[in-house]
């Protein structure tokens, strides 16, 4: 079990942080590997909108073609069988490095269906056993990233 959680305050030992070492704590006392990402130690930004994701065929199909500080981190997304975000309020919503890293990870699984779904694809290549697409509201990451649990913690209703 590969638990990733990612603390999306600027400040490294506070609240968020606090909660998601605790969090990780009791995930790796039963054997899980286990890992904090800090977001404000990374240089990026958030969708360029460049589609690149959304070509099918194309090698970036369902992936971020955007390479920066945040591509390791997605990268290790997929590996994961967890995810916990963690996040302060900023006026009433997660902090911008939060949404920014939101737009990375969840735009390039998600399809223009009705209902949203979330692209095949990202499934099957990270291990999904059946390739189903399940539903996806707007912005909603436990949703859209099927393949893993996510877990959110602190986080406003926009979520
Ligand atoms: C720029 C900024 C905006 C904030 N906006 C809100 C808010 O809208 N509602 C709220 O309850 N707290 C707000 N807070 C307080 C933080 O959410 C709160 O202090 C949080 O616990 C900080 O988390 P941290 O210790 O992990 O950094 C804001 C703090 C800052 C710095």
């Amino acid at each position: 079990m590969y638990i990733i959680a990612v603390n999306g305050s600027p400040r490294k030992d506070w609240n968020t942080a606090t909660l998601l070492r605790k969090a990780l704590e009791g995930a790796a006392s039963r054997g899980a590997r286990t890992e904090l990402v800090h977001l404000y130690d990374l240089a990026y930004q958030g969708c360029r909108s460049c589609f690149a994701c959304k070509t099918r065929g194309g090698k970036s199909y369902g992936a971020c073609a955007v390479k920066d500080g945040l591509s390791p981190v997605l990268a290790a997304t997929g590996e994961a069988d967890a995810l916990i975000l963690g996040s302060p309020v900023y006026f009433g919503t997660v902090t911008g490095e939060m949404k920014s890293f939101l737009e990375r990870l969840l735009f390039p699984v998600l399809t223009y269906t009705d209902p949203p779904g979330s692209v095949p694809l990202y499934h099957e290549r990270h291990g999904g056993a059946d390739g189903q697409l399940r539903r996806c509201g707007p912005c909603r990451p436990e949703r859209a990233l099927p393949h893993a649990d996510v877990r959110l913690i602190g986080v406003a209703p926009l979520l």
